[in-house]
């Protein structure tokens, strides 16, 4: 008999044999040097358990999909009696309810917008890509504009709005786009005034180092964006539903975007599935006519186990007020860490909205600590803000991230469902590790120079950032 569960327990801590031998080598060398090399048996909110039982916090959630927790029991329920149901599913010559029931609720949270209709997908990436052909069939134009640091996911159109090198370096030719710096509205209007470019491409906080602008950009950029006939597209995979302490976090600038796109947790982290919100005429472009209803599709879209998850997700949200406890938490987190700018030489800025946080290091002025952020910088550019995320892990049991390559940022992508004791958690810890790493010699910089002679040695950069 087929036993799932017997399956995972007898092969629990396989998992880097079977990544390095069968899928990914480098990826398990990466964890394996990084002392990541866990074995994971459970996951329930905010957290997750080794097979020490240790209890780690997760400011990770997954790259952002478990933005409810993991294993959120409503949205586990739902799915089984969907499955216990034994629905038909994907039919494909059907209109499925539950895929428009949770298209109807999505439009409500955009009401501000034009925005009505849906397109439903299975991955960030394929919801930029979509949003990226329906804005070339509505403006009959090729190109696109997109900002520096900027990430939309890693298929041929979403990499060509990749606003970073590490990325789009070795896979030929991608599209015609152009980068903009954040803040610069003369590049940026030149840029429209040649009516090559169909859409303006952004995250409203950025993945890749929590940028965001502090000023009137956004606005001034939709402004000239609508007057050049550029659609305005907001990539809201990781800082929708919720993360920011709104429900889409382009609410914080009051904009109005023609087209957005979320994934991520929508569906609480179960099964994948993307959208694309856009308003009827440039829907309309597309789908044009009875002959064109399905020119642009993917198999799994519109399945009833991901439609499911996705509104019982957006139930939860409301239920929990996920999306007041995101900004009421983001805020602790500011005003728990931020004091430490002063204390601490390295660290040069907190900022952020909501549950995405940054972290921002710089070039310290003490001759000591600065020997060893120069060799550390001199051996990997992206190698110091692993120095960070290290000891939050094996000493604090806190897993975060290195926000980008060649940058010294770490983030923080929690889930909605972090409370006040697991924020001074990492506040406590992220202190600890501050005082350690501003100690020349010590242990932190003694584990950097040994990560850096790998990096020199052509032994994989301990560095995965998505
Ligand atoms: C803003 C944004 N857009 C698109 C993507 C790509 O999503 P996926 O990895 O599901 O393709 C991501 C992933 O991190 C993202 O943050």
């Amino acid at each position: 008999m087929f036993d799932i569960a017997k399956l995972v327990q007898d092969n629990r801590s396989r998992g880097l044999d079977l990544q390095a031998t069968y899928i990914n080598p480098a990826f398990a060398k990466v964890l394996k040097t990084i002392g990541f090399d866990r074995t994971w048996t459970r996951g329930q909110g905010a957290y997750l358990w080794d097979d020490k039982e240790d209890r780690y916090l997760d400011l990770l959630s997954g790259y952002g999909v478990f933005g409810v927790g993991r294993n959120h029991p409503t949205v586990r329920d739902a799915l089984k009696t969907a499955m216990d149901a034994d629905l038909p599913s994907l039919i494909k010559m059907d209109a499925p309810v539950l895929s428009g029931l949770l298209a109807r609720e999505l439009l409500k949270k955009a009401a501000h917008t034009e925005c009505e209709r849906v397109f439903f997908a299975n991955s960030g990436a394929e919801a930029v890509e979509a949003a990226m052909k329906f804005s070339r069939a509505y403006t009959g134009r090729n190109e696109f504009l997109y900002l520096n640091q900027s990430y939309h996911g890693l298929t041929l159109g979403a990499l060509s709005v990749n606003g970073c090198a590490s990325f789009r370096n070795g896979f030929g030719e991608l599209y015609d786009a152009r980068a903009l710096r954040m803040g610069d509205l003369a590049a940026l209007e030149e840029a429209l005034a040649t009516k090559r470019y169909a859409g303006f491409i952004f995250e409203p906080v950025q993945g890749k180092g929590v940028y965001f602008p502090n000023d009137d950009y956004y606005q001034q950029a939709a402004n000239l964006c609508k007057r050049h006939g550029t659609l305005f597209i907001a990539d809201e995979v990781q800082s929708g539903m919720g993360r920011t302490g709104k429900f889409f976090a382009h609410e914080h600038w009051n904009l109005k975007p023609d087209l957005i796109t979320i994934s991520k947790s929508l569906s609480g982290g179960y099964v994948p599935i993307s959208a694309v919100l856009l308003s009827k005429h440039v829907h309309q472009k597309t789908f044009s006519s009875m002959d064109r209803s399905v020119v642009h599709s993917s198999t799994f879209s519109q399945n009833d186990f991901a439609a499911a998850a996705g509104l019982a997700t957006l139930h939860v949200l409301e239920a929990e007020n996920l999306i007041q406890n995101a900004e009421r938490m983001g805020q602790l987190f500011l005003d728990l860490c931020r004091p430490m700018v002063d204390r601490f030489e390295m660290l040069k800025e907190v900022r952020g909205k909501g549950l995405m946080v940054g972290f921002e290091f710089g070039a310290p002025k003490s001759l000591s600590l600065n020997i060893g952020w120069k060799l550390v910088h001199t051996a990997d550019k992206s190698l110091f803000a692993q120095l960070i995320v290290l000891p939050l892990f094996t000493k604090h049991k806190i897993l975060t991230q290195v926000a980008g390559h060649g940058i010294d940022i770490i983030k923080l992508l929690p889930t909605l469902t972090v409370g006040e004791d697991d924020v001074r958690w990492f506040a406590r810890a992220f202190e600890d590790v501050m005082i350690e790493l501003h100690k020349f010699p010590g242990s932190i910089w003694d584990v950097g120079l040994q990560l850096a002679k790998g990096a020199i040695g052509g032994k994989p950069k301990p560095e995965v950032t998505i």
